[in-house]
C-alpha cells in the first residue's frame, strides 16, 4: 500500500542509549505526537548508564508508549495508516538497540507496514532537517553528544562524508567527567553550561586541545585531567577555586575546539551552511559561537531535538524510505553502524 506524502504516517522508534522514545511523523516533518521515557533517574546512582538496565528498561516502556503515541496521533488502524515503522539499528548498546529493532519488526510484520533500520547519526543529522524546512545538501553537521564528537558532509540525503571525529572522550563525556571531578550530578553537561553562566571563561587558561593541528581531529581526554590537576593543586595550596569560574573555563576550552575544527571543515569543503546536533548542541556557548559566527548559514535544533528523539529516526527513516531504502524482517541491530560505510 503507498499512502500519499500529506497522509503517510511513520512510526519512529528510538532506543539506542537510555531514552525511549516513539513519535508519529506525518509527511517529511509534521509531528502528530512524539513520547520519551527518559531513564535518567535510574541511571543517575551510578554517574553513568548501564547497559543492562537500559535493555531491561526499554523493554518494559516501548509498548505503552507505542500505544500511547498511536491513540494521540488518532491512529484507529495502524495496518491501514501507518505506512513504515523506522527503528534505529545503530550505532549503540548492543542490548538497547536490539529491544527497539525487535520490537519495531513485531510491529512491521502483525501490520504487514515496511520496516526500515535507520542510523543514529543520520537521525541525529534529520533533527535539523524537521526543524529547518529551508535547509537543503550540501551542509556540515558536527554531531556532538556523549557518545558522539564527528563533523559530516551532507552531500545529499543519502550520501555522507566523514571529515573527522575524537581520538578519544566524545564532547559530552568531557562533560560529564569535569562535572565529576567538581563533585556535580550527571549528566554533566547541563549543569556545567548553567555554571558556566555565571563564571568568568579567562580565569583558567584550559588548553583547547589540538587547536594548532591541521588536522580535523579532537581529544578531549587530556582536558578532564587538565582540570583535575589544576583543582588539586590549588586545593593543595589551600586556594578556594569558584566552580563557576572551572566550568565557565573548561565549557570555553571545548567551544574553542570544537568551532576551530568546524571553521576547518568549512575552509576546506567550501560549504558554509552548518547544523548541529546531539546532547551538547544545548549548549548555551556553543550555541552562542555559532551564532557569531560571519559568513555562515547556522542551523540550531531547538533544545528537545538535540538531545535523543524518535521524530528525528522518524524524519530520516522516511527520507531514506522515499529514497528506496527498505529492511527486511532479518535486520540485525550494529552498535558500530558507520553512517559513511555502505
Ligand atoms: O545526545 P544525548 O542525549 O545522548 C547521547 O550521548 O547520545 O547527549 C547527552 C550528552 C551528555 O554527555 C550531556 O552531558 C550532554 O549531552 N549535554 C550537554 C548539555 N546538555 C546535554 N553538554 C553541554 N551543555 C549542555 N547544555
Ligand atoms: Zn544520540
Amino acid at each position: 500500500m503507498s499512502l500519499p506524502e500529506e497522509t503517510f504516517l511513520t512510526l519512529g522508534m528510538e532506543s539506542s542509549c537510555d531514552d525511549t522514545a516513539v513519535a508519529v511523523l506525518r509527511g517529511e516533518r509534521q509531528v502528530e505526537a512524539e513520547l520519551l521515557s527518559s531513564q535518567l533517574d535510574d541511571h543517575v546512582p551510578f554517574g553513568g548508564v548501564i547497559p543492562e538496565f537500559a535493555a531491561r528498561r526499554h523493554l518494559e516502556a516501548f509498548l505503552p508508549l507505542t500505544e500511547e503515541a498511536l491513540r494521540r496521533a488518532g491512529v484507529v488502524d495502524p495496518r491501514r495508516e501507518i505506512g513504515l515503522v523506522a527503528v534505529t539499528a545503530g550505532p549503540g548498546l548492543m542490548g538497547s538497540l536490539l529491544v527497539g529493532v525487535m520490537a519495531a519488526k513485531a510491529l512491521s510484520l502483525a501490520w504487514n507496514v515496511p520496516l526500515l533500520g535507520v542510523n543514529h547519526l543520520e537521525g541525529h543529522i534529520f533533527a535539523n532537517v524537521v526543524s529547518h524546512p529551508e535547509l537543503s545538501p550540501p551542509f556540515l553537521c558536527m554531531v556532538v553528544s556523549g557518545g558522539h564528537t564527528e563533523i559530516v558532509l551532507v552531500k545529499k540525503f543519502g550520501t555522507y562524508v566523514f571529515l573527522g571525529g575524537t581520538r578519544d572522550d566524545a564532547a559530552g563525556e568531557a562533560y560529564d567527567k569535569v562535572a565529576k571531578v567538581l563533585g556535580l550530578p550527571y549528566p554533566g553537561g547541563p549543569v556545567v553550561d548553567k555554571l558556566a553562566a555565571s563564571g568568568n571563561p579567562d580565569a583558567f587558561d584550559f588548553p583547547s586541545p589540538l587547536k594548532g593541528s591541521p588536522e580535523i581531529v579532537f581529544s578531549f581526554s587530556g582536558l578532564k585531567t587538565a582540570v583535575l590537576t589544576r583543582i588539586k593543586k590549588l586545593r593543595n595550596e589551600g586556594i578556594e577555586i569558584s566552580v563557576e569560574d572551572v566550568c565557565a573555563s573548561f565549557q570555553k576550552a571545548v567551544t574553542d575546539s570544537l568551532m576551530t575544527k568546524l571553521r576547518l571543515a568549512s575552509r576546506r569543503t567550501g560549504v558554509r551552511s552548518v547544523s548541529i546536533s546531539g546532547g551538547v548542541a544545548a549548549n548555551s556557548a556553543l550555541r552562542n559561537a555559532l551564532l557569531q559566527e560571519k559568513g555562515w548559514k547556522v542551523y540550531l535544533p531547538p533544545k528537545n531535538r538535540c538531545t535523543d528523539n524518535a521524530v528525528m529516526i522518524a524524519a530520516a527513516g522516511y527520507s531514506a524510505f522515499r529514497r528506496g531504502a527498505r529492511s527486511s524482517l532479518d535486520l540485525a541491530p550494529d552498535p558500530s553502524w558507520e553512517l559513511w560505510k555502505k
